[in-house]
Order: C-alpha cells, then sequence, then structure tokens
C-alpha cells in the first residue's frame, strides 16, 4: 500500500540509500528531512525532480521546525543521528541533543500530529554494552552501553517505549549491525581507503586489530527496513537486531581492503592505546542474533565478508596513488 513517508536524516548515508530504495519501488511519497550537519544534498540530487519527493532542511532538535513537517507523513523512518562513537569523547553533549533531544522532539511532534502515528528507530548494536551471549538476542539483559552514543540511543528505546505505551505510537526498532557501502563516510572501510589513498605503504589500525563486529552491507540493511516498512501494522512496539550470521575481525578487514585495492607490501601500524579496542566505548566484540527478523521472511544477501568486500569496491572512485 502507498504510504507517505518521512525519513529523519535522509541525507545521510543510509538515509539517502533508503530515499532513492523508496522511490525506485515507484509506491510511496518520500520527504527527507536533515538539517544538513554531516549529510550532503548530493547525495539526494537524483530525486530533486522526482513529484513523489521533496527535501525539507530542518532541525530535530528544534521541535517548532519538525510540526508541520510530519503532519502530511503517516510513517516516519528516524535515522537522525550523531553516528560516530568516538565523538562522544570530545563533546558529551552531542549524542543528547542530536539522539535525546531529537527523538523526544519527533514523538512530542507525532503525538500532536493526527495523521502521523508510526515509526521506524535506527539503533544499533551498542546498546547491548560488552554483551557475554553469542550471537546476542533481543532480549538479552542487562543492557549496560559502554559509550555516550550507546547509552542515548538505549534512552530513545525506552522513551519510545513509553511514548508508544501512552500515546499510541506504534513503533519498530532496529539495533543495526556496523553498515557499509556506497556513501558511507564514516566506516571502517572509507578510513582504510582513505589512510591508503594518502599513503599506500603504511595502513594506522585503531586498537589491536582483534575487535570482531559484524558488518552488514547497505542492500540488506535496506531490505530490512522496506520488509517492517511493509508489515508496520504488524506491530505496536517491536525491536528487530538486523546484522550478518557472522563476524569479521578488524585485521581481515585490513587485508580485504589492501587486497581489493591491489596493494602489497603494506606495514600495518597499530595504535593499541586502550586495551585492544580502536577508542574508549568501542566495543571489541559483538555478534547479532537475527533469526526473529529472519523468522519474518529477511534474508542478508552478503556475510560481513562479502560485504566488506562489496563495499571496498564501492569506494572505488576514490582517486588511488599506488606506490611506485
Ligand atoms: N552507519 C552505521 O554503521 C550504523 C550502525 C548502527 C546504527 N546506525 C544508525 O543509523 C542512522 C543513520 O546512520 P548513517 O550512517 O546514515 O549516519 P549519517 O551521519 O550518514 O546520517 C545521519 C543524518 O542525520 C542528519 N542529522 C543529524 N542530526 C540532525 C538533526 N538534529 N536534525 C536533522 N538531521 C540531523 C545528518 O546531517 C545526517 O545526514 C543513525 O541513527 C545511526 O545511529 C548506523
Amino acid at each position: 500500500m502507498s504510504k507517505r513517508i518521512l525519513v529523519t536524516g535522509g541525507a545521510g548515508f543510509i538515509g539517502s540509500s533508503l530515499v532513492g530504495a523508496l522511490l525506485q519501488s515507484g509506491n510511496h511519497r518520500v520527504k527527507a528531512l536533515d538539517n544538513l550537519s554531516s549529510g550532503r544534498l548530493s547525495n539526494l540530487y537524483f530525486w530533486m525532480d522526482n513529484p513523489n519527493f521533496r527535501f525539507v532542511q530542518a532541525d530535530l532538535t528544534k521541535l517548532s521546525s519538525i510540526t508541520s513537517a510530519i503532519d502530511d507523513c503517516d510513517t516516519v523512518i528516524h535515522l537522525a543521528a550523531n553516528p560516530i562513537v568516538k565523538i562522544g569523547m570530545e563533546n558529551t553533549k552531542i549524542d543528547y541533543d542530536q539522539n535525546v533531544l531529537s527523538t523526544y522532539n519527533l514523538l512530542e511532534a507525532m503525538r500532536k500530529s493526527r495523521n502521523c502515528k508510526k515509526m521506524i528507530f535506527a539503533s544499533t548494536s551498542t546498546v547491548y554494552g560488552e554483551s557475554k551471549i553469542f550471537p546476542t538476542p533481543e532480549d538479552y539483559g542487562p543492557l549496560q552501553p559502554i559509550s555516550i552514543y550507546g547509552g542515548t540511543k538505549l534512552a530513545c528505546e525506552a522513551i519510545i517505549s513509553g511514548f508508544s505505551h501512552m500515546f499510541d505510537i506504534s513503533c519498530v526498532t532496529l539495533r543495526l549491525a556496523n553498515i557499509v557501502g556506497q556513501m558511507n563516510n564514516h566506516s571502517i572501510i572509507h578510513d582504510f581507503v582513505i589512510k591508503l589513498n594518502n599513503n599506500p605503504r603504511i595502513l594506522e589500525i585503531l586498537g589491536d586489530g582483534m575487535q570482531t563486529k559484524s558488518y552488514l552491507h547497505i542492500d540488506d540493511c535496506i531490505s530490512a527496513m522496506k520488509l517492517i516498512l511493509n508489515r508496520i501494522d504488524d506491530w505496536k512496539n517491536e525491536t528487530f537486531n538486523v546484522g550478518p550470521g557472522d563476524t569479521i575481525t578488524v585485521l581481515d578487514i585490513a587485508k580485504i581492503v589492501i587486497e581489493e585495492l591491489d596493494l602489497n607490501e603494506v606495514t600495518l601500524n597499530f595504535v593499541d592505546r586502550f586495551d585492544g579496542r580502536g577508542w574508549k566505548g568501542d566495543v571489541r566484540r559483538y555478534w547479532l542474533d537475527s533469526a526473529k527478523l529472519k523468522s519474518h521472511g529477511w534474508m542478508p544477501k552478503y556475510d560481513s565478508k562479502e560485504a566488506v568486500r562489496r563495499a571496498c569496491h564501492e569506494h572505488y572512485n576514490l582517486q588511488l596513488v599506488r606506490p611506485e
């Protein structure tokens, strides 16, 4: 059925890919809202003339700028956030503003809206903190995030749950693995490609390289979101993990990137200042159990290794300088 969808953070990595996928399916009206703090309008240029698309530049930290934006929509896909965990070390307020305050404002606008009562929320694996069960299911507890980013995402989940029960707002929360692919300018792959582009002989790796995580290709992330969107009426307040069935180490990612860029004799320089972690707040190991979403028909096409390899190729448009 045709929907009127608001994608917050629509000019970002996942948002712009999702906007494209929704418009390509041809039967939805899509509005992207973004303050362009890290997102880029150029990510959406292709869709600007599409009659089913509108872009709204607005800041979710300001309630007044959201109210009119949501009113002609029935569903919000809430992606706007600061997605970079380590920023919380330098600025402890940014995650609070971009996650907690923004999500509260959005829910408050939805509470007052007559039309807009459904939400899909992009949460994260980091809400689990350092899990002791692998793969980690959705009902794992206690949830003890080790970063401000993870803590504020968990706070958002809790606020959403409260609003959902008190004001009849339906919400599906997706706890996403690391998403990689085209247009991602803040992934480990982007970081490695940029570093190797600057110096093809040395690759600096943050941590001991043994951090072990799941990496999901953007196409599989979008297919999960589309499935949830199509079935949104089935759920009132539900949470799903969204990850591939496996994990990969940071060292193996480095090896894949080096191989895919056709480089050799690269010296790996490990910067291990935080007990093997890349930075404070970096979860050393996670692996999501996505059986619940799979039981509803979702099947990722790529495992972590394939997702990384594909994403690496999608970064090839960067001009690579090879050593003489
Ligand atoms: N990329 C990943 O690996 C990953 C993993 C788990 C969860 N997530 C979550 O998915 C969502 C999207 O991530 P992404 O990788 O596309 O990030 P992104 O930074 O590319 O996109 C986020 C967008 O939100 C916008 N934004 C930020 N604050 C805003 C505000 N106050 N008002 C309006 N717009 C605002 C930014 O300009 C940006 O375009 C985020 O909520 C993130 O926490 C991402």
